[in-house]
């Protein structure tokens, strides 16, 4: 529903407003000016993990309709590294990418992909993947990276322990070093004129650790929040508890991002809880695998059964994969990505186009729904075609 008052929170190198609300779920539909241009939340962007989403050009990925895409700091520091960065101007001249960047922070990263990482008050200590040189990620060298690279929303460090983890006493204390290493980046950040730093709420699934982190989170006034530490194999109840109260806790007026979050049915719930910005690798990741996204569930392309279905991937889909070709689009059937998927990259290919394009599609009904407010009716009839029975 449109409100004549609507919500706006400015800051040096952002601007967020509210444009509606859902009158019956917390569902937002926002925009956020970012330097390289608007974006309309509620938003998934794509994971570009080295600079580069694996199986698109810059200019495909701009055709999906993204206007906000993620490279990791961990990734970039390594190669091409600070320097030649720095002679090359950021990611966005590294990539040819138009669009707004975000980068995560490294640490997360490197706990997740590194068994040997190592956390201490002074930052992550891990061995370089190249060479095996040992290395210090601090929450100072993470934002300087950032800052070089020159991303409109940068991510702090945080220390971030598996929801799954019993171990109460290391989730209290990453949760309060999270804080810390917060306060050591508000102070190394270098642009705050021109890069947005966002802070991550830890806590795991404690509700009582996620509230103080959001308490004292809020304090330091950064200009959009992320919910972090979540998506790591907890339960779907336990999930949807840690994200709907800490919307409750967290500011009405900025940005709220949900990291790790990419299966449809999750962003889905997610927006209905409050959230309004989301990322995962899965997307991307499972096209290089044959799946493909669609309404009524996932498809693997590489089952026998498709090697003679000549429908689209997904009927209706304006992405340039399925779009017929009288539409100017490259008429791809299902039986044709079944018959590349197995020997050739440009099934991959494909598959990631209509991937990343089904996300960012889903997310622009989901706003237009929350617009006209009748979201509710909109998540009934999405499940009833996802598990395509009565509910
Ligand atoms: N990506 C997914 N979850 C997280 C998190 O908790 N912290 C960071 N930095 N990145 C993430
Ligand atoms: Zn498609």
């Amino acid at each position: 529903m449109w409100r004549a008052m609507s919500t706006i929170f400015e800051s040096p190198a952002l601007t967020f407003e509210i444009v509606a609300k859902c009158s019956t779920t917390k569902a937002r539909a926002s925009v956020l000016k970012l330097p390289h241009g608007p974006v309309s939340l509620p938003i998934f962007q794509p994971v570009a993990t080295q600079a580069s989403l694996k199986g698109l050009t810059p200019e495909q990925l701009a055709q999906t309709g993204c206007n906000l895409c993620l490279n990791n700091t961990y990734h970039l520091g390594l190669k091409p590294g600070q320097e030649a960065l720095e002679k090359i101007g950021g990611a966005h001249k590294l990539q040819g990418w138009k669009g707004n960047i975000l980068t995560d922070s490294g640490g997360f990263q490197m706990v997740s992909l590194l068994k040997l990482a190592k956390v201490t008050e002074e930052g992550v200590r891990f061995l370089s993947p190249h060479d095996g040189t040992p290395m210090l990620l601090t929450p100072e060298h993470s934002i300087s990276l950032q800052n070089t690279i020159g991303s409109d929303i940068i991510m702090q460090l945080d220390d971030v322990i598996a929801t799954t983890s019993p171990d109460k006493a290391r989730m209290k204390e990453a949760m309060e070093r999270s804080i810390r290493w917060l306060d050591r980046c508000i102070t190394a950040h270098k642009h705050p004129d021109r890069q947005n730093l966002f802070c991550i709420i830890q806590g795991g699934l404690d509700l009582e650790l996620r509230k103080i982190c959001c308490e004292e989170m809020t304090r330091r006034d950064t200009p959009g929040i992320a919910i972090g530490g979540l998506s790591g194999g907890e339960a779907k109840d336990a999930y949807c508890k840690v994200v709907e109260n800490c919307t409750t806790w967290l500011p009405q007026n900025k940005p709220r991002y949900v990291m790790g979050v990419g299966y449809p049915e999750d962003l889905v719930v997610s927006v209905a809880l409050g959230a309004d910005m989301f990322d995962c690798v899965w997307p991307t990741r499972t096209a290089r695998f044959g799946n493909a996204i669609t309404s009524s569930g996932n498809l693997n392309l590489r089952h026998a059964s498709f090697a003679a279905d000549f429908s689209p991937i997904e009927p209706d889909c304006t992405c340039t994969c399925c779009r017929p070709v009288s539409d100017g689009g490259l008429g791809i059937t299902r039986a044709f990505i079944h018959h590349v998927a197995a020997k050739e990259t440009a099934g991959a290919h494909l598959l990631t186009m209509h991937n990343v394009h089904y996300l960012l599609a889903l997310m622009r009904r989901v706003r237009a729904a929350i617009v006209e407010d009748r979201y509710p009716a909109f998540l009934h009839a999405y499940f009833r075609k996802l598990y395509g029975g009565d509910i």
